[in-house]
């Protein structure tokens, strides 16, 4: 039987299926669920800045008796089920308590601030590791490509200097260019890269004339722009890649390990299916390495990235002209 141990950002797991920032953290029971179906690894939802900024609001209107901010404020932040800081702070440190898990926590910074310090918060809490949720819709006309990513460049390397944990940052895959942000992070001290974040896409009802915000998991279809990433990244840096987005299957995931992927991280699969599915996914790579007689993940990560495959254009443009060519 193949073995599927691994490390991800120098922390031993013992499976390379990890449990992606989701809601998935917010219950103990799907925790230990998790962990008993062989997660290797759980990423707890992320801090997010907006919760930050709550409780600086509840601080502020504790001291100001009567003032009607923080009940103001509060109707800013709908989407925020679960309070401020220090509630999120607290959960971490029960769930720490609930599993042997190894954890990583999430920080969602889209500004760098004093919040930074929240960082080093979450590192007390005893986790393992901490990502860098960078969701932000690039929509300001005024603000160029290259602002945005000295924005990001600075917020990493905040972080990166308040902690003594491994950082990994969960990429956008909107940048012009993915491969010199990443390449960016690296030289920055980065552990991890997380490919990608996936953007909620909001809808328009025609009927009501309104907007629709709801949660749609991801499709296999999807992992096809993490994939070309990791294989186009997998040697070029440092950093342990996490391929996440659309893992659906166990061999969805030996794609993303042939690629050049360290980890996968996955959400939608274990929300659809229940999270005891996590164990079929692991049968089912199991089950491919050994028919393709593999002994361990070291033999299948990269092999078909494109510093290895006979065709290294075949991630690029090449590839791109040839089939259109031959649409008949
Ligand atoms: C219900 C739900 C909650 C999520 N919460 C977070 C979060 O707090 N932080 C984060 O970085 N990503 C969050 N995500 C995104 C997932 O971590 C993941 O990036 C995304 O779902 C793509 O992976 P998948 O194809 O396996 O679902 C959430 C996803 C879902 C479905």
């Amino acid at each position: 039987m193949a073995s599927l141990k691994t490390t991800y950002m120098g922390i031993e797991l013992e499976t390379p299926l990890v449990v992606a920032a989701s809601s998935i953290s917010s219950f103990l029971e799907r925790i230990q669920s998790a962990e008993q179906a062989g997660a290797g690894l759980l990423v707890i939802r992320s801090l997010f800045e907006e919760q930050i900024q709550l409780d600086a609001l509840r601080l502020e209107e504790s001291l100001s008796v009567g003032s009607e901010s923080f009940a103001e404020a509060t109707t800013y932040f709908p989407n925020i089920e679960h309070g401020g800081a220090d509630e999120h702070l607290m959960w971490i440190e029960k769930t720490r308590a609930g599993t042997k898990l190894p954890l990583v926590a999430s920080l969602n910074a889209v500004s760098p601030g004093a919040w930074t310090k929240y960082a080093k918060q979450l590192e007390s809490t005893g986790v393992d590791g901490l990502e860098l949720n960078i969701y932000a819709v690039a929509a300001d006309p005024e603000v160029s490509g290259a602002q945005l990513e000295k924005t990001l460049f600075k917020i990493v390397e905040s972080v990166v200097g308040e902690v003594k944990i491994p950082v990994s940052v969960k990429m956008s895959p909107f940048y012009t260019s993915v491969a010199n942000v990443a390449a960016e992070l690296d030289k920055r001290g980065v552990k991890g890269l997380v490919l990608f974040n996936r953007f909620l896409q909001p809808d328009i009802d025609p009927g009501t004339e309104s907007l629709k915000q709801e949660m749609v998991y991801s499709s296999p279809e999807e992992l096809k722009l993490p994939l070309r990433w990791v294989a186009l990244l997998y040697g070029r840096v440092k950093a342990d890649l996490a391929l996440n987005t659309g893992v659906h299957s166990g061999t969805d995931a030996a794609k993303a390990f042939l690629a050049g992927a360290q980890i996968v991280q996955i959400a939608s699969a274990l929300l659809e299916n229940g999270i005891p599915y996590l164990s079929t996914m692991l049968r089912e790579l199991e089950g491919w390495m050994d028919e393709h007689g593999y002994e361990n993940l070291q033999e299948v990560r990269g092999k078909m990235s494109q510093k290895k495959i006979e065709d290294p254009f075949g991630f690029e443009r090449a590839q791109y002209v040839k089939l259109l060519m031959s649409q008949k």
